[in-house]
């Protein structure tokens, strides 16, 4: 999908400068009659019109693509792919192509980006993907991070999350979390609650649950890809592990408790689950206790009064 529309792509860029060079793309200031207001204060667009051309914006506009991490269309110059600019004759103010508004980009990002609009349709939508507000995480255009991030990956996330951020600076941060979010979440989408890559126990039980593997257990291959970085494999091969029966609802932490099949006493509307009693992203000490807790013993009576 993504070769076609880049072949496709490449082609019309390629035929859009072809055209764009066989004419003088000379500065659009040069084309002002001298008695012209000059357009910079009052309306810095008053000399552009459908039919400018992408080269011309740059000329005014150079530190669009000036980033180090340049978003494709923007380092071809293909300002128009989604700027719109006002017909001849009507000077007004840029619009965003395909209906987009500034503040739902989403229209406009998916024409291009359809496996991204394919999960605008999940169950469970990423509050500001939702709201198709694209640019709250990629610049538009470039930035200093990989896929136009505002952040690292996991800094980009921590900007809205404070909660998370807190989990992380305590004394025990969950190793997978302190390196990333994106090995359990989807950034945009998926079909489980807060987006996470795996219903129930089969995340947590894809790096932690022994052989002979229970079926209701996630495979690591199959949850987080073959061809894993080395980091990443590294977290799924440390993880300490668990020891449960062979339909992965019994046997921890110790001999015939239950981990799934029965509600979690604290929150009746939802089974016990491994976030039951361990905190996903970081805790006050070993072994990643909820409610604050280190001892285990006051864990169990959290449950059993
Ligand atoms: C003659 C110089 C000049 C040219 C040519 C020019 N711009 Fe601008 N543009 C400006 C100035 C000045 C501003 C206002 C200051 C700012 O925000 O940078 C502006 C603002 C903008 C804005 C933000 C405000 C708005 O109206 O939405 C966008 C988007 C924009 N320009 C896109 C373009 C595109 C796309 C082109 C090419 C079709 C273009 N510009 C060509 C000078 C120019
Ligand atoms: C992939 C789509 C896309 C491309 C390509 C693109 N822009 Fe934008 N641009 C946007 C969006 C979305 C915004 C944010 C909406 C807004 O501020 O109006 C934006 C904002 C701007 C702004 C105002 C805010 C800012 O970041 O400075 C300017 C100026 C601008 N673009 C100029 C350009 C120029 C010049 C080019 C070509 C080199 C270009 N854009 C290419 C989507 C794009
Ligand atoms: C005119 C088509 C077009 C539009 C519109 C467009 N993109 Fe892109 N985008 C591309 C192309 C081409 C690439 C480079 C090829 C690729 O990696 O898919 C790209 C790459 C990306 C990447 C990096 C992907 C990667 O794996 O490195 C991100 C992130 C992205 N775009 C986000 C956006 C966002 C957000 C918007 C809306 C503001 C948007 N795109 C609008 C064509 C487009
Ligand atoms: C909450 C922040 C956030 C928002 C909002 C967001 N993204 Fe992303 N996006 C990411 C992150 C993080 C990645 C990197 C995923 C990875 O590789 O771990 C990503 C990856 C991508 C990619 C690369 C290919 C892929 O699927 O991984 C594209 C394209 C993209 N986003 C487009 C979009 C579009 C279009 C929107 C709006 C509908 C959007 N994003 C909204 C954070 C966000
Ligand atoms: C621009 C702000 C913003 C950024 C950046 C952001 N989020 Fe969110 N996130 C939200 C909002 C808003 C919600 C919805 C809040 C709610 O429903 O309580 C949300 C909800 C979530 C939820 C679901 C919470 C639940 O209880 O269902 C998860 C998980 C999540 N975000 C993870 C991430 C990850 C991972 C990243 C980085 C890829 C990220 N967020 C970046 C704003 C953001
Ligand atoms: C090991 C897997 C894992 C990793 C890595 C992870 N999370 Fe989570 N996260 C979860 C699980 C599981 C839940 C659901 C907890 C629940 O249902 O009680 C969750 C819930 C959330 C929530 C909603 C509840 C809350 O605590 O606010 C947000 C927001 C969130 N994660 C953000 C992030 C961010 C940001 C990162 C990266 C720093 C991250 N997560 C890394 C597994 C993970
Ligand atoms: C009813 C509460 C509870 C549930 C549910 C639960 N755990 Fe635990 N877990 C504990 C306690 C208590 C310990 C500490 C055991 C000890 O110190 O002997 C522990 C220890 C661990 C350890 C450390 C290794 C070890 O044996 O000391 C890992 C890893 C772990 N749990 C993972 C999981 C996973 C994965 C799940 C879901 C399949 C899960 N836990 C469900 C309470 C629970
Ligand atoms: C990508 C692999 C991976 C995933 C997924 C994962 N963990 Fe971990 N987890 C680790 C690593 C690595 C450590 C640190 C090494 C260790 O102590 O086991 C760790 C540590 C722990 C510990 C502390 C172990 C101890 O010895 O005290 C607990 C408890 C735990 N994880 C529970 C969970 C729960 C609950 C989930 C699901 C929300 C989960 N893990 C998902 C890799 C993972
Ligand atoms: C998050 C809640 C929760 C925590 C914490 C918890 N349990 Fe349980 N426990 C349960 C539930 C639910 C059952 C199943 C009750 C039922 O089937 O009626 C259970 C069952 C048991 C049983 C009976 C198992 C059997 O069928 O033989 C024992 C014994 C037990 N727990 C001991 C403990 C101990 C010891 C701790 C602390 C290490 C602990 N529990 C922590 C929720 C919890």
């Amino acid at each position: 999908m993504i070769i076609t529309r880049l072949t496709v792509y490449a082609a019309a860029l390629l035929s859009a400068h072809i055209a764009i060079s066989g004419q003088t793309a000379e500065p659009v200031a040069a084309r002002q009659s001298p008695g012209q207001a000059a357009p910079a204060k009052a309306n810095p667009h008053a000399a552009v019109t459908a039919d400018t051309k992408d080269a011309e914006c740059v000329e005014c506009h150079k530190d669009v693509t000036a980033k180090p991490e340049l978003h494709a269309p923007a380092a071809a110059e293909s300002c128009l792919e989604c700027h719109v600019a006002p017909p001849a004759g009507k000077p007004g103010p840029m619009s965003l192509a395909k209906g987009a508004t500034k503040d739902n980009t989403a229209p406009l990002c998916t024409s291009c980006h359809e496996a991204v609009g394919q999960r605008l349709k999940e169950a469970q939508v990423h509050g500001p993907v939702a709201s198709g507000d694209c640019i709250s995480c990629h610049d538009a255009h470039g930035s200093d991070f990989p896929l136009f991030l505002a952040a690292s990956r996991k800094d980009s996330c921590l900007m809205c999350h404070d909660t998370v951020s807190a989990a992380l600076g305590e004394k025990m941060p969950h190793a997978p979390a302190a390196q990333g979010c994106g090995i359990c979440h989807d950034p945009h989408g998926s079909a489980n609650p807060a987006q996470l890559r795996a219903a129930g126990n089969a995340l947590c039980s894809a790096c932690h649950v022994g052989s002979p593997a229970p079926a209701a257990a996630g495979s690591a291959p199959a949850l987080f890809g073959r061809d894993l970085p080395e980091a990443e494999r590294k977290l799924v091969s440390d993880a300490g592990r668990i020891a449960l029966d062979a339909m992965g609802r019994r046997g921890h932490p110790n001999m015939e408790h239950p981990v799934a099949g029965v509600p979690d006493p604290n929150d009746k509307t939802r089974m016990l689950s491994c976030v039951s009693c361990h905190q996903p992203h970081g805790a006050a000490g070993k072994p990643l206790l909820q409610f604050g807790l280190t001892s285990t013993m006051e864990l169990c009576l959290k449950c059993h009064k």
